[in-house]
Parts: C-alpha cells; sequence; structure tokens
C-alpha cells in the first residue's frame, strides 16, 4: 500500500488526478467512479487537462460505486447526476458509458444483481477511486460489512446520514436504502486509490491504514490489496502514527514527485 502524503486537499486532487491520467495513458479503459466529496479536487484537475492539455477519455467504460434508492437518475443528488455535475460534463466521457446502479428500478435487489453482473462482465476495473465515510466505509459499505460482499441492497447508519445530509437542501431526507458495490466487487478491481482530506477524516484514515484489518473498518481492505494508494492531505494524515516514513517514500510511490 502508498500512503501519500500532501500539505493540502489541493495537492490532494492533483496527485489523484495525474495517478488517472497516468493510468489513462498507459491504456486504462475501465475507471471505476466516487461520489462525495473528496475526489471533487481530482475531477476538477482532470477536467482541466481535458480542456487545456488533451486529456482524453474517449473509450473509457466508467462504472459508479453506489447509489441511493428512490431517488430518479434526474435528483440533482442521485450520483448519476452528480457524477455528471463533477465530471461527465466537463471530459470527453459520453454518458453512455458511464454505469451505475438504477436506484428508482421497481426491483431493485435484482438491479444489484444486474450490476454486479455488468461489473464482472466488463472488469475488472482498471482503477478505482475511493473516497472514506468518517466511520471508514468505502462506497456505501457500512462497518460490518462482508469482506467479500457483492453488489447489494444496504441500509446506512444514522452517522452516515448525518454527514450527507449537507447535500440535501430544504430538510429532504437522505435515503435510509442504498445499492452499494459490494467489498468483494470493490476488491476486485486491479488498482484501489483512496482520497481523503481534512480533520474529520483522520480517524478512519488511521484505521484503514494502521489498524486491524476487518469489516469495523471496511476500508483497511486496501490493505490487502496487490495494488492500493492512499493520497490523504496533513490534516487527514494527523493521526498516522507512521507519517514520518510514508513521506519519506512517496516520492518512490508517484512518478514525479519529489522524495
Ligand atoms: C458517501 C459515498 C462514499 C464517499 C463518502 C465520503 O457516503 N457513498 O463513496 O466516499 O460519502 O463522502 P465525502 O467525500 O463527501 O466526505
Amino acid at each position: 500500500m502508498e500512503i501519500v502524503i500532501v500539505p493540502s486537499a489541493d495537492e490532494a486532487g492533483r496527485v489523484v488526478a495525474g495517478i488517472v491520467a497516468r493510468a489513462l495513458a498507459a491504456g486504462a479503459r475501465t475507471l471505476g467512479l466516487a461520489t462525495g466529496s473528496s475526489p471533487v479536487g481530482a475531477y476538477r484537475e482532470l477536467a482541466r487537462q481535458h480542456r487545456e492539455e488533451g486529456l482524453s477519455f474517449a473509450g473509457v467504460r466508467a462504472f459508479l460505486l453506489d447509489e441511493y434508492v428512490g431517488l430518479p437518475a434526474n435528483h440533482p443528488q442521485s450520483y448519476a447526476s452528480v457524477i455528471r455535475a463533477d465530471l461527465v460534463d466537463h471530459v470527453d466521457l459520453a454518458s453512455d458509458d458511464v454505469h451505475g446502479p438504477d436506484g428508482a428500478a421497481p426491483d431493485v435487489e435484482e438491479e444489484a444483481r444486474r450490476y454486479d453482473d455488468a461489473l464482472r462482465r466488463f472488469g475488472p476495473v482498471d482503477l478505482q477511486l475511493l473516497g472514506i465515510g468518517t466511520n471508514g466505509h468505502v462506497g456505501f459499505n457500512e462497518p460490518g460489512s462482508s469482506l467479500d460482499s457483492r453488489t447489494r441492497v444496504a441500509t446506512l447508519t444514522d452517522e452516515t446520514r448525518r454527514d450527507n445530509s449537507r447535500f440535501f437542501t430544504g430538510g429532504e431526507p437522505v435515503p435510509r436504502r442504498v445499492i452499494t458495490q459490494g467489498l468483494g466487487t470493490i476488491r476486485a478491481a486491479r488498482h484501489l486509490v483512496l482520497v481523503a482530506s481534512g480533520r474529520r477524516k483522520a480517524a478512519a484514515i488511521a484505521a484503514a491504514v494502521e489498524g486491524p484489518v476487518g469489516s469495523s473498518c471496511p476500508a483497511s481492505i486496501l490493505q490487502v490489496h496487490p495494488h492500493a494508494t492512499v493520497v490523504v492531505d496533513e490534516a487527514a494524515a494527523r493521526l498516522l502514527e507512521r507519517a514520518d516514513r510514508y513521506r519519506d517514500g512517496a516520492g518512490h510511490a508517484i512518478p514525479g514527485r519529489r522524495s
């Protein structure tokens, strides 16, 4: 696992965008996209590179991690809408090539199975972007999720619903149920890249990177993945006991960064 500690959230976004751009240049054709605020800096930088430097997503197929149950795709907080606003509208990713579970499907259990089958058929995902919840969740795999779980309907914790309520305006409740790629589904990707910033993520990052591997901290699956990269700013890194060692190694892990 590579741990890259950078001074700011903006720099974390640039580092993650650099990893994505290099993967595309090396032939990656299947991207796993995360939503939420964590990857937004990376998406902004990828859009800039597309606009100013000719970075292209042509021929890339993208898969979302998760979706709220009950929100139609055109609801502003559906992850289908969020990824359009944050990335797809600003680059040359064809919207037909951006896939996600349909949270408004009449049979959401069946929809979860269909999405998992699609991931098996088109996968493995070459590069999977991840954020992390304050309780260590990835995708919407809350603590207690099986490490081998597949895409399924899951229930959010109150903590996650509280955290995500900042995106829902006018007192609209955060849906309780979601469809999420499972931890087993996510682990099938070739390269996992998790990005986090800010003090409120520090405990989750410490548990994910230096705590025991297990379902109490779903993001700890990165410790047992053959190719995982964690990019954090200083605030999110503040509880890492081995931060100095990671700083020493960062220049070797990420081409183009000084050691
Ligand atoms: C949501 C998403 C996760 C995301 C997490 C963190 O629950 N399902 O994929 O990683 O929130 O969100 P944020 O990046 O906004 O802090």
